[in-house]
């Protein structure tokens, strides 16, 4: 599956709702997590940016291949969260075009700098982007363990 969409918000709520099925189904359902654990406060924070992919415009209901937010934390700094691309379009690039697009709505709102926290397995992908790693972060749902990583824009 391939996409040669622009990265964009979602507009509607079929559209929201298919962003949200790709977080929980890549992010929280493999760990039995419960629907509505993929959601969070600052999803619904002004200056909070959700970035979409959708497969197709027409298709109904809305098929979300990749997903990505970035919240604002202060001091010219926004953390990267919610990184999500469909187990069948990953490895085509539409990770990297979601990161782009949150860096370039990052330098439109004036922050200097993007941080987040990834999955082990995903370092290299952020590292791929730019990104270093600062130190070893959380362990999520006592299993993954996460690395806190840094970009100067
Ligand atoms: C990690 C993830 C976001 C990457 O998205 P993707 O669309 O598959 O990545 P892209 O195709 O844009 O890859 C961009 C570059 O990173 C590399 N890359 C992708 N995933 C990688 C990984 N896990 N480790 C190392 N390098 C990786 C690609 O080879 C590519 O390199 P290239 O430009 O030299 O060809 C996606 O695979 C995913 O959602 N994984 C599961 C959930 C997850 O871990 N999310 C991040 C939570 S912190």
């Amino acid at each position: 599956m391939t996409s040669t969409l622009p990265v964009r918000p979602p507009r509607t709520p079929a559209e929201w709702a298919a962003y949200y099925a790709l977080r929980y189904a890549v992010l929280r359902q493999p760990w039995q997590q419960p629907p509505g654990s993929e959601r969070v406060p600052a999803d619904d924070e002004p200056g909070t940016v959700h970035a979409l992919l959708l497969a197709d415009e027409t298709a109904e209901p809305p098929v979300a291949l990749a997903v990505g937010m970035l919240q604002p934390t202060g001091n010219g700094q926004g953390q990267i969260r919610f990184m999500a691309v469909a187990p069948e379009a990953a490895g085509q690039g539409l990770g990297r075009e979601v990161v782009a697009y949150l860096e370039a709505q990052a330098r439109a709102a004036g922050l200097a700098e993007v941080v987040l926290h990834s999955r082990e397995a995903a370092v290299g992908f952020y590292e791929k982007l730019g990104y270093a790693v600062v130190e070893p972060s959380h362990l999520l749902f006592g299993v993954i363990p996460h690395f806190l990583m840094q970009k100067q824009l």
